[in-house]
């Protein structure tokens, strides 16, 4: 039987060491492991769930969110190899059809035997991650009986972390308040980024492909909204990417009215060469896996720690995040390519201990 088109060229081409896969026929849903690089340790990354045009479009997602994961793990100095998991869904499931699709991925990630662990991501809850815990020991964030742990509140800390050391590499002064910052996307951390935002003073404009998250959070917190197809050329100090990835191309780009890029989403950009257009453009871009990472700083190297030390660790996304931007400006590159430079440096260094 020929599988799914797209699926064979995707496998052939990824640049990690294995792809897991799994048809499930109850749900119509595929399950895609992609085990990127353990050079750091065992793969430890999300599990995201939706629905995708094709399956191939699921593979592919989870590809790249795999490679984003060993740069994550690469660029915090932690433990962790690469790795990432999409339930691509080819339709929305009713509860039933989805505790049956977790309870066989859960068995899939037993027979794996702890090359990959996971937890949450875009698509799944804090009751899924919970109810996979049941039935597998490789989850983290959740204690069997408990609800799981969301990572999203530590992510929104961070990307506001983030936001403020790139406010004030470009002003000299790190104050929010009157920055106007649009949000892309008013889900888990979106919405949680907003609020912290407009605590600080600062002014959000908000937009989400479900017109009706992003209006009840305007509502509720005074911010405005924008059409989703509008966003990015919606005039802002900062354009920040809480929603999907791959929305930084030649076409967006082109459009941003912005100063700051710097939001949650896992790869933002594209392609690599976006990165160098938003550096010519003169669009202080702050790289996703150094500023979205608190939510994996907290399940992952944290994930025994008490909420204080979490708390000063995620805090300190503000100096990974201006400690890169000094080496850009100094090396006179885009901040894209310093981190770039400093994950590969990272895992050489690494790989040369392990010969
Ligand atoms: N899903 C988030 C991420 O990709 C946070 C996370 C990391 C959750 C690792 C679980 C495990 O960064």
């Amino acid at each position: 039987m020929a599988l799914p088109a797209g699926l064979e060229e995707l496998i052939r081409v990824f640049d990690g060491w294995a792809i897991v896969t799994r048809y499930d026929v109850l749900s119509d849903a595929w399950i895609f492991v992609a085990l990127h690089d353990d050079t750091l340790g065992p793969a430890l990354g999300g599990t995201r769930m939706k629905v995708y045009e094709t399956p191939a479009e699921g593979l592919r997602d989870a590809m790249r969110l795999a490679r984003g994961m060993t740069n994550k793990w690469a660029a915090l100095g932690a433990g962790y190899g690469g790795g990432k998991a999409v339930l691509a869904l080819s339709h929305e499931l009713d509860p039933e059809e989805r505790k049956g699709l977790l309870a066989r991925y859960a068995q899939l990630l037993n027979s794996l035997g702890g090359i990959f662990h996971t937890g949450q991501d875009l698509g799944t809850t804090p009751e899924d991650i919970s109810f996979l815990s049941s039935i597998s020991p490789h989850i983290h964030g959740a204690i069997s009986g408990q609800p799981a742990q969301d990572p999203s509140p530590y992510t929104a800390r961070g990307v506001l972390a983030g936001i403020r050391a790139a406010i004030a590499h470009v002003d000299g002064t790190d104050v929010l308040s009157g920055i106007s910052v649009a949000i892309q996307g008013i889900g888990n951390v979106g919405r949680r980024l907003a609020s912290l935002l407009v605590a600080e003073g600062a002014r959000v404009i908000l937009c989400d492909v479900d017109r009706h998250r992003a209006e009840s959070a305007a509502r509720e917190l005074g911010g405005e909204l924008v059409d989703a197809a509008e966003v990015f050329a919606t005039p802002c100090d900062v354009f920040s990417p809480c929603a999907v990835g791959a929305i930084l191309n030649e076409a967006t780009i082109s459009q941003l009215k912005c100063r700051i890029v710097a939001g949650s989403a896992n790869n933002m950009l594209a392609t690599p060469e976006d990165g160098e257009r938003l550096h010519e453009r003169g669009i202080l871009y702050v790289p996703d896996y150094v500023i979205n990472a608190g939510g994996a700083i907290a399940l992952g190297p944290l994930l025994h720690a008490g909420e204080d030390a979490r708390i000063a660790r995620v805090d300190e996304i503000a100096g990974a995040v201006a400690g890169i931007l000094a080496a850009a400006r100094q090396h006179n590159e885009s901040p894209a390519a310093a981190v770039r430079r400093r994950v590969q440096r990272v895992l050489e260094e690494a790989r040369a201990r392990h010969v």
